[in-house]
């Protein structure tokens, strides 16, 4: 593709937008409410104009106008797409800031974020004063992060006072959502106007197929069968390009190679860019894609040639791709969920809601007419699909984002104004584990490690293991680790089953080298071994690592470690002491923050996890433990993957006395304790409530339990 396409504005041109007519009353809605929400049909130039147009009205004299994206490649793009717009360079008037990766200047004005990252300003700056006006976008998706802002704003801003409090001009809260529960939103915002840009939206026929059917929910042929349908659409179908759904990375990699080889019938390839064969350019689309290829996905492709993405939800409503005609929807999506089999997060790929599967449809019909193909049978639509997404707020956990909170100052965090209420026992259990970790007393109370763990951007286990370390000054043994831990997988599991095997087995030597049967020990391995090598590239190459990934774990490393300096410099930074070895003191580090995760040889090679759940898990075969787990007992872990089985990855052997002392903090405190702690006074009254409440909930539980 020339340089000069890069400069050019293609499709979507700003001023043919639906929300164009609207520009001047937009504006002025705006200015006459400290609320407002603002909804269209995805695709109407919500994300990409308004900012603009509130530039151009002068909102950027006093302060920046900021809009949050629960995405970061939406951030990203969006950012890029509004810097060409604006013909600025990114990261001067317009930039963009994700997690580990801050695009802006003090020119900055116009900035897109992640919802995490504001959420993080905020604790910073409550009354967010360098910002004159706040958009919180895609509001529908109802993410963790989002959710907990619209709380925090209506606090601070609906209380007169907090308007103005800190700051010397009032801030203005925009709220847009692709069109859902705009009621709801605005009574959530006493009442606030909503502003509708009207939509053109074309008719999109839907066939349902016969390949995924209720008893399909866990397996994942479907992948073949989107494959198949795709290449039908493209055989068959006029012109027009086509939009498939899946789930993740790897099996979008998958079938993009299974697109490329069918369409070609060539062999397997290693290069996966320009994929040009027999009038289709296919082109993969995911979360952790570098930009430059996030970039190619919107420019129209050559004349006579059919452009096919293969992408995550993430083409659903953030990111609008123009010419889309036909959408192949595989009806899965990978969902971050709350297990309680397991009691901790797990990324499961479960079957879509049907509003989601109208929205993934509705991508056909921005343009003209368009047709839906939805691989699943209408049984399948109608008994394995729920009406909506559960808000992730009731679905996930909640430990991060209540320490956010405690961190400032809203010590009842029951009766915090949620637009969904979680479930109370999710709250519960995150103050259990903040407790756990040290980051809250018995009183609810943020302590002084809560304060510390509260500055990083990570999960609080990995934190508290971070923390030990630093204070026994062995730092460079876990900054790597979190680091590696935050980007994307590292290793490079290629397509091709020959290759695949060449890879397993350079995978297995890298970790044969740490010789300790430690995956978190093989991470700092190939950190250190790539940081030191003369050829980074090419030893990434030659060992089957993502390069990209281990550069920007490099880059997380330092910013992780620049956090960690400031921290230090603070006089009560504890320090401890530690007599041994430094495998022992790795170990030991880990188990401070992943003590919540131990699991004990059970029967053969099942483990059972020690968190009161007593879940049976397996070694995945992906870790250096899982050839050789007969002779471990003890071990923790990183995270669980559910398939067929519950795997554990990220895996390492300890010894039962590191955690001896640790493990009965699991079980310590009662839910009378922590139902006082969250609601920071309790009536006698209520405390009874409460206690029968549970002992039903416990009881019905158990009834269930039973029934199984
Ligand atoms: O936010 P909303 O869904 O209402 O629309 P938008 O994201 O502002 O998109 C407006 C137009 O910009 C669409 O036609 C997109 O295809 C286009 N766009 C683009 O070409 N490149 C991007 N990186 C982002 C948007
Ligand atoms: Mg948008």
């Amino acid at each position: 593709m020339s340089k000069e396409t890069g400069r050019t504005l293609k499709g979507g041109e700003p001023k043919q937008l639906p929300i164009y007519p609207h520009k001047n009353k937009l504006v002025q809605a705006v200015r006459h409410n400290p609320f407002l929400i603002v909804t269209g049909e995805t695709g109407s130039g919500k994300t990409t104009q308004l900012p603009q147009y509130l530039y151009q009205a002068g909102y950027c004299k006093d302060g920046k106008v900021g809009v949050t994206q629960p995405r970061r490649v939406a951030a990203i793009t969006v950012a890029q797409r509004v810097a060409q717009e604006m013909k600025c360079t990114l990261g001067r008037e317009v930039g963009y800031q994700v997690r580990f990766d801050d695009c802006t200047s003090q020119d900055t004005v116009v900035k897109y974020m992640t919802d995490g990252c504001l959420l993080r300003e905020v604790l910073a700056d409550p009354s967010l004063s360098q910002y004159s006006v706040v958009i919180l976008d895609e509001v529908h998706e109802r993410s963790l992060n989002t959710d907990i802002l619209l709380g925090l704003l209506k606090n601070v801003f609906c209380n007169s006072a907090g308007a103005t409090k800190g700051r010397s001009f009032p801030l203005k809260v925009v709220v847009m959502s692709a069109t859902l529960e705009t009621d709801k939103l605005s009574a959530f915002f006493n009442d606030c106007p909503v502003f509708e840009i009207p939509g053109r939206v074309f008719p999109v026929t839907c066939t349902f197929g016969s390949a995924v059917g209720p008893k399909d929910v866990e397996s994942s042929f479907y992948v073949k069968e989107v494959v198949k349908v795709a290449l039908d659409v493209h055989t068959s179908e006029q012109a027009g390009d086509i939009l498939v759904f899946l789930t993740g990375q790897s099996e979008i990699e998958h079938a993009c190679d299974l697109l490329f080889d069918k369409a070609e019938n060539i062999d397997y390839r290693y290069d996966v860019l320009d994929r040009t064969v027999e009038g289709i350019l296919i082109l993969p689309l995911y979360g952790s894609m570098p930009t430059d290829q996030q970039r190619q996905i919107f420019q129209p492709p050559p004349p006579g040639i059919r452009k096919c993405v293969v992408a995550t939800n993430i083409a659903a409503t953030s990111l609008t791709i123009n010419g889309i005609k036909y959408i192949v929807d595989s009806g899965f999506v990978k969902q971050l969920n709350h297990n309680s089999r397991v009691g901790m997060d797990v990324l499961e790929v479960v079957p879509i809601s049907k509003s989601e599967a109208q929205q993934r449809a509705g991508r056909a019909g921005r343009t003209s007419a368009g047709k839906c193909f939805r691989i699943y049978t209408k049984e399948f639509w109608e008994k394995c699909m729920p009406e909506y997404t559960v808000p992730e707020i009731q679905r996930t956990s909640l430990t991060a984002v209540i320490l956010t909170l405690k961190c400032l100052g809203v010590h009842d965090v029951i009766r915090f104004p949620y637009l969904d209420c979680p479930e109370e026992r999710f709250i519960l259990e995150a103050l259990k584990q903040l407790y756990q970790f040290d980051a809250i007393d018995r009183r609810g109370k943020v302590t002084k490690l809560g304060e510390l763990m509260v500055e990083f951007p990570l999960h609080p286990g990995l934190t508290r293991a971070l923390l030990k370390a630093a204070s026994l000054g062995c730092e460079d043994l876990l900054l790597p680790v979190a680091a590696m831990l935050s980007v994307e997988n590292i290793f490079f599991r290629p397509g091709h089953p020959d290759k695949q095997k060449e890879a397993a087995k350079k995978h297995r030597a890298l970790a044969a080298t740490t010789g300790s049967m430690n995956d978190f020990a093989t991470l700092l391995s190939v950190f250190n071994s790539c940081k030191s090598s003369d050829r980074p590239s090419a030893w990434c190459k030659e060992n089957w690592i993502h390069w990209r990934a281990l550069k920007s774990a490099f880059s997380v490393e330092t910013q992780l470690r620049e956090i960690l300096l400031r921290l230090q410099q603070r006089r009560d930074f504890p320090v401890e002491t530690f007599d041994g070895n430094k495998s022992e003191l790795f170990r030991r580090c880990l188990c401070a923050g992943y003590f919540t995760n131990v699991a004990r040889r059970s029967v053969g090679k099942v483990f059972c996890t020690m968190d009161g759940h007593g879940s049976m898990v397996h070694i995945h075969p992906s870790s250096s433990l899982f050839e050789q787990e007969a002779e471990v007992n003890w071990v923790i872990f990183h995270d669980v993957l559910v398939t067929s089985k519950m795997f554990i990855r990220t895996a390492c052997p300890i010894r039962y006395e590191w955690v001896k002392d640790l493990l009965p903090k699991l079980h310590e405190v009662d839910v009378y304790e922590l139902s006082s702690v969250a609601r920071q006074e309790v009536t006698e009254d209520e405390m009874v409530k409460w206690e029968s409440r549970e002992a039903a909930k416990r009881q019905q539980e158990g009834s269930a339990e039973d029934a199984l």
